[in-house]
């Protein structure tokens, strides 16, 4: 790890094909992925976080007598791992304020849609049955809502003829591993700011 690594947590609850992409990309560079939490037990994300000696844990919501409690046996446990910024990649949990309120804009979600347009679950099903041609990516951070957080970057892709999700989705995984960890590096480095004039734009530096 590099002196100015950033201590980062990753959240999944899927395959983790973005937690790769960070694996692959940032780790051990600008950021050090210190704690990679599921939702879901067996997720096949856990056997790449552990391939790298990633440290794991499951906080299944059955465990606990409510969110709440969850959030906060999750939050402990990244703060004792050292986290600094936690990311979102495929983490099917919504984060109670709480814990929001420990990593003060410090939690950011990759989402597979270019928002405010289709947010929350199966958002590339929602765009296909909207019939829009242009699909894409958002980086955001994470608030209190459902995919309403600040916008860190976007990227589009024009898909006219796009009739399916698997192909939607195979289009926009290459967006995702590239957007997610330029966002972290934009993060490690301290680039990312409000707008004093506009609290929700996000103004990245260089
Ligand atoms: C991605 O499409 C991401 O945008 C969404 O969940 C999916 C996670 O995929 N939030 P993976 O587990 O990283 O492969």
């Amino acid at each position: 790890m590099s002196a100015e690594s950033l201590p980062i947590a990753v959240l999944v609850s899927g395959t983790g094909t973005n937690l790769q992409a960070l694996l692959d990309t940032v780790h051990g560079r600008e950021a050090q992925v210190v704690a990679v939490a599921s939702s879901v037990a067996g997720a096949p994300a856990l056997e790449r976080a552990a391939a790298r000696d990633v440290p794991t844990e499951v906080f299944l919501r059955a465990d606990y007598p409510d969110c709440a409690a969850r959030d906060e046996a999750l939050a402990v446990w990244l703060h004792a791992r050292g986290a600094r910024l936690v990311v979102l990649a495929g983490y099917m949990a919504l984060l109670s304020e709480p814990f929001l309120q420990r990593f003060p804009s410090a939690v950011i979600n990759v989402h597979p849609s270019l928002l405010p347009a289709f947010p929350g679950l199966h958002a590339i099903e929602q765009a296909l049955a909207y019939g829009v041609t242009v699909f894409g990516v958002t980086v955001h951070f994470v608030d209190a809502g459902v995919d309403t957080g600040s916008v860190i970057l976007q990227r589009a892709v024009e898909l006219p003829g796009a009739r399916t999700p698997e192909e939607v989705l195979a289009a926009l995984r290459p967006l995702e591993h590239a957007l997610l960890p330029e966002a972290v590096r934009l993060f490690a480095r301290g680039a990312l700011h409000a707008d004093p004039e506009h609290p929700r734009r996000i103004v990245v530096d260089g």
